[in-house]
């Protein structure tokens, strides 16, 4: 009897570990997969694309600060901007509609951070 009742406690903890797992964060959508393929391929030369890190170029901000600072209209506005002038030291990217959507669905997916320090750039746009 006691035996039963140290399994009944056991299934009742193992219940319980499972229980957070209901609240464990959302799989990526497929829109925000292609977005952070697109960015790991073209963009983590300079920016830090999986929010957490420092840019390979300090000047770069690392796009979890960039999700704290846009909205995803102004994201996408700024991204049409880029794919066509280029920003700061870089080239204009060719970037399609589509494509501009998934970076903005990526970007969007990541946890928001103040910039890190040695952001200078991102830092003075912040304030
Ligand atoms: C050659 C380096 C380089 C590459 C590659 C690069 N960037 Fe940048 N990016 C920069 C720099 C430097 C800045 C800061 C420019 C400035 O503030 O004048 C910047 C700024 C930005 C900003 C503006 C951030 C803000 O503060 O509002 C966005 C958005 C951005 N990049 C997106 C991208 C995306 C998307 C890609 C890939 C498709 C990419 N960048 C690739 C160097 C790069």
């Amino acid at each position: 009897m006691r035996d039963a009742l140290i399994v009944l406690s056991l299934a009742g903890a193992l219940a319980s570990c499972a229980t957070p797992q209901a609240v464990a964060p959302q799989p990526m959508s497929p829109a925000a997969e292609r977005g952070m393929q697109f960015v790991t391929r073209s963009c983590a030369g300079c920016h830090a694309v999986n929010g957490s890190g420092h840019s390979a170029n300090a000047v770069a901000p690392p796009f979890a600060s960039v999700r704290m600072r846009h909205t995803s209209i102004g994201l996408e506005r700024s991204l049409a901007q880029i794919a066509r002038e280029g920003h700061g030291e870089m080239p204009p990217i060719y970037m399609t509609a589509a494509e501009m959507q998934d970076i903005v669905a990526y970007i969007e997916s990541l946890e928001p951070v103040a910039a890190a320090p040695g952001d200078a750039r991102a830092q003075r746009a912040a304030l």
